[in-house]
């Protein structure tokens, strides 16, 4: 089985979504590691209660993005870790570490890519009154969120949407796009 690790700074539901469907089954990988640039944050609860291991750092007291990418590397590797899926980490991946994982980043953001990339995805589709949006499943490369996609899920707009039930449905697709196409890409 191939070997996972996850990097998350918030809530971590997307991180949740994937422990769940490892513990069912569906997604056949073993989750060895979180990687974590905010302690405190809920995802490190959530690893801690299902007993995968932590690496949780402070990015200000490093000197720069290669010498904490250069630990996380170091983490990774004692774990013989094959791929990164990227659950809501808040940062972009530096060459550190995008050299030494090669087309093994994948991302997860709440939008249909190439639309509205970056922050608050969901309220800047929102804004724009588009009909449709969704969530975009894909690469990492040295871009903020440029990577080439994998997979999409398109959510439609009702009449009477807030900022509310529409960032339900994408979270609803989120958790179940993101672990179904890791196992797809796992399985190659
Ligand atoms: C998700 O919307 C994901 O697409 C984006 O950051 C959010 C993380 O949410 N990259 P959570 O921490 O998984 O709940």
């Amino acid at each position: 089985m191939k070997n996972v690790a996850v990097f998350a700074s918030g809530t971590g539901s997307n991180f949740q979504a994937i422990i769940d469907a490892v513990e069912q089954g569906t997604l056949q990988a073993n989750l060895v590691l979180l990687v974590c640039d905010k302690p405190g944050a809920k995802a490190i609860e959530r690893a801690n209660s299902h007993n995968i291991d932590t690496f949780v750092f402070t990015p200000k007291q490093y000197e720069s993005k290669s010498a904490f990418e250069t630990e996380i590397v170091s983490e990774l590797q004692k774990r013989d870790v094959d791929y990164i899926a990227l659950a809501g980490y808040m940062r972009l991946i530096g060459p550190t570490l995008l050299q030494s994982y090669e087309g093994k980043i994948i991302n997860i953001h709440p939008s249909l890519l190439p639309a509205f990339p970056g922050k608050d995805a969901i309220g800047q589709a929102f804004q724009a009154g588009v009909e449709k949006t969704g969530v975009t499943i894909h690469y990492v490369d040295e871009g903020m969120d440029t990577g080439p996609a994998i997979a999409q899920g398109d959510v439609v707009l009702e009449e009477n949407e807030t900022m509310e039930t529409l960032t339900k449905k994408i979270q609803k697709i989120e958790h179940e796009l993101y672990p179904k196409t890791l196992q797809k890409i796992i399985e190659q």
